[in-house]
């Protein structure tokens, strides 16, 4: 059995990972404090601003794989501590890729979509990053360290879905919540993106490994869907009042990375190693519908 390590365990993205790993790898996860989790087989506490313990926690654990979840994950949270954007995006994300460089390990970075500007939309892994925020900008020089540093990578740009900890980290939560709970809510239908659910997410990320595929992916839904669309599907799918949902935009004092975006990735390359396309939105909402019961509580708990 191969060892992973998951950084950021104890995020969305980490608890989500853990969830898929446990059964088929030896699964570690760095935490930011001191926390056990029935996810992982073991649970270090790193600071990622302490970049020489990140390092040497790499070093000291000699993993087959590195996947490094954690990150100042927001817009916001971004903006509003500079500082801390630059240490755990760019410089522990540098110091994880020597450190995966140094060991021969393989590096598996997630980024997001945007490294993009949201113009346009369907951007391929060729087109031209242009970040619109500082968290979009640290993300793309995160992946800039890992490409140059480690020859056996994978940078994943994606957006996804799913089960959290909190209950309030993803667009699936929001809208299951606030429909069960009888609120109204906006739907912001000029905002798109290709959301793809975290357990799948993972799935792929595992199988482009078995294939020994390196290099940057596009691993997101292979379709393109407004927030209000996604909304609407999953009131079909959980059977919820799909009349909650306004076809409206943010509220004029919202952020301003709220504004109306296209942030849809293009999934063709990932497909084509794949050898099938990635999933539909609609899908990743079906089985968020029958991993509610089982996975949800695990990854909550
Ligand atoms: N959510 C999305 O849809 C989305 C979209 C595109 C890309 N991404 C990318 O996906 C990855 C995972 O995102 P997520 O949604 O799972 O984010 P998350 O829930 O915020 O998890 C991020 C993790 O990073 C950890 N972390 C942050 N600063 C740290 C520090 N100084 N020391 C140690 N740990 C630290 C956090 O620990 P604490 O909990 O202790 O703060 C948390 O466990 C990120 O790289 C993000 O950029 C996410």
């Amino acid at each position: 059995m191969q060892t992973w390590l998951v950084t950021g365990a104890g995020g969305f993205l980490g608890r989500n990972a853990g969830a898929f790993l446990h059964s088929r790898t030896q699964a570690i996860g760095q935490v930011r404090t001191p926390a056990t989790s029935g996810l992982y087989k073991q649970l270090l506490p790193v600071d990622l601003r302490d970049t020489e313990a990140i390092g040497a926690l790499i070093r000291s654990t000699a993993p087959d794989v590195v996947l490094h979840a954690a990150a100042i994950s927001g817009h916001e949270q971004a903006d509003a501590d500079h500082e801390q954007a630059e240490a755990v995006n760019i410089h522990a994300t540098a110091e994880i890729a020597r450190a995966c460089a140094d060991m021969g390990t393989r590096l598996v970075y997630i980024s997001t979509d945007s490294v993009f500007s949201g113009s346009t939309g369907n951007y391929s892994e060729e087109d031209p990053p242009e970040p619109f925020s500082w968290y979009g900008e640290s993300k793309l020089i995160g992946e800039d360290f890992v490409r140059e540093l480690v020859a056996n990578h994978l940078v994943v740009r994606t957006n996804f879905f799913g089960w959290s900890d909190t209950g309030r980290k993803s667009v699936l939560e929001f809208f299951v919540h606030s429909l069960r709970a009888q609120q109204h809510v906006r739907g912001y239908p000029d905002f798109v993106v290709t959301s793809i659910y975290a357990q799948q997410l993972i799935e792929a990320i595992w199988r482009l490994t078995e294939l020994g595929a390196t290099g940057t992916f596009h691993l997101a839904s292979s379709d393109a869907r407004s927030k209000y669309e996604f909304g609407m599907s999953v009131a079909e799918h959980f059977g919820l009042d799909s009349s909650l949902i306004a076809r409206e935009g943010p509220p004029a004092d919202a952020h301003t990375t709220s504004r109306a975006r296209n942030l849809s990735l293009n999934t063709a390359k990932a497909a084509a190693v794949l050898g099938s396309p990635l999933p539909t939105q609609a899908e990743g909402i079906r089985q968020s519908v029958s991993d509610e019961a089982e996975l949800a509580p695990l990854i909550r708990a």
